[in-house]
């Protein structure tokens, strides 16, 4: 983005406390500004008072002029044909697999040792399900075409692991199930749109590991956040984990919008249709508390990315959060 304030300034270090702090990734710090166009991309960088300041300017002017209630209407009732109409252009093309998954969720490399105790293999389950003989469950809110669904089934080759993804998107999952190593004995990817509380999964109640939501909560309408992420908790065993990470506040796509896309406070339609909510860490750790989620991590990633072609620096802001739904008290 070239901008005085975001395409000029760059810092040092992060301003996260050192418990927040990303354990094992978020070691490029630009120490020396002279060198910015050296890498790709800087990691905890600060922002200034000024940067900040910037933020609110550009959002206080591309919040002046609100879509119409209406269009909000067919938007939030029509959210499953927006993103089935996105597959359908750009197919698996537009997300990458998610490499950083392992860096950012060690969790995700060693469930075994990560995660609440599974079921004793001895243990016959209650009820028949897919997946109900894994000593591990995970289950991917909003995968996409399995961007992060394949990684995880790539790194953990064994049995022991069970995958469940749903996307609202039909088209989506039909791709998820395309997928060369797509197997029904190691994964269920089925059509489910996460605000619907009626919604019936294929799995029984705190019966999950893990829940994983990347880059799905800020697709759906803030009215709903609560209720999904409730709804979802529901499913999660006792010592079970929810990871998350998506759009921050003042993210460079949050900059970026013009007049004529914004739906309300934070939240925008792109220009296909599809929506996106810009997060603050302290309404994701109020709202995960609400759901008696014990914090984790609830962290800021400040990245910096550098375009070395066009000499630019572009502003990234994402919020990465891990909580555990805690074991009751006896
Ligand atoms: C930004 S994409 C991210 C996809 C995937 N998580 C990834 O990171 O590659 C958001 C995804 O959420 C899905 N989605 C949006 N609203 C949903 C809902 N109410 N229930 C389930 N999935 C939803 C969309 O279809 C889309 O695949």
């Amino acid at each position: 983005m070239e901008d005085k304030v975001f395409a000029e300034k760059e810092a040092t270090s992060s301003n996260n406390s050192d418990t927040d702090r990303r354990p094992r990734f978020g070691n490029r710090i630009l120490e020396n500004p002279s060198k910015v166009f050296e890498h790709n991309a800087w990691d905890n960088v600060d922002w200034s008072d000024e940067m900040e300041e910037e933020g609110r300017r550009r959002v206080s002017e591309n919040s002046k002029e609100q879509v119409s209630a209406d269009l909000q209407m067919k938007y939030e009732n029509e959210c499953d044909i927006f993103w089935n109409n996105f597959y359908k252009i750009h197919q698996n093309r537009f997300f990458k697999d998610r490499h950083w998954l392992f860096t950012e969720f060690p969790e995700l490399d060693d469930v075994e040792k990560n995660v609440s105790k599974g079921m004793d293999e001895t243990m016959q389950p209650q009820n028949e399900y897919p997946g109900c003989r894994a000593s591990k469950r995970i289950f991917e809110v909003g995968c996409g075409v399995g961007n992060t669904v394949y990684p995880i089934l790539q790194t953990h080759n064994d049995d022991g692991i069970f995958i469940y993804c749903c996307d609202i998107s039909e088209l989506a999952i039909q791709l998820v199930k395309e997928h060369e190593n797509y197997s029904q004995d190691r994964c269920y990817a089925f059509v489910g749109d996460i605000t619907n509380e009626q919604i019936e999964y294929p799995f029984p109640e705190e019966s999950l590991d893990v829940v994983i939501l990347i880059f799905v909560l800020s697709a759906i309408h803030p009215n709903k956040f609560s209720a999904t992420i409730r709804n979802i908790c529901k499913y999660l065993k006792p010592g079970g984990l929810l990871l998350f990470r998506d759009y921050g506040r003042y993210d460079l796509a949050q900059l970026r919008f013009k007049k004529g896309h914004f739906l309300q406070d934070n939240f925008y339609v792109r220009g296909d249709g599809t929506r996106v909510y810009f997060f603050s860490q302290e309404e994701l750790d109020e709202m995960f508390r609400k759901e008696n989620l014990v914090k984790e991590q609830n962290y800021v990633d400040r990245r910096l990315q550098v375009n070395r072609g066009r000499q630019l620096k572009m502003y990234r802001v994402w919020i990465q959060c891990k909580y555990r739904k805690p074991f009751r008290k006896s």
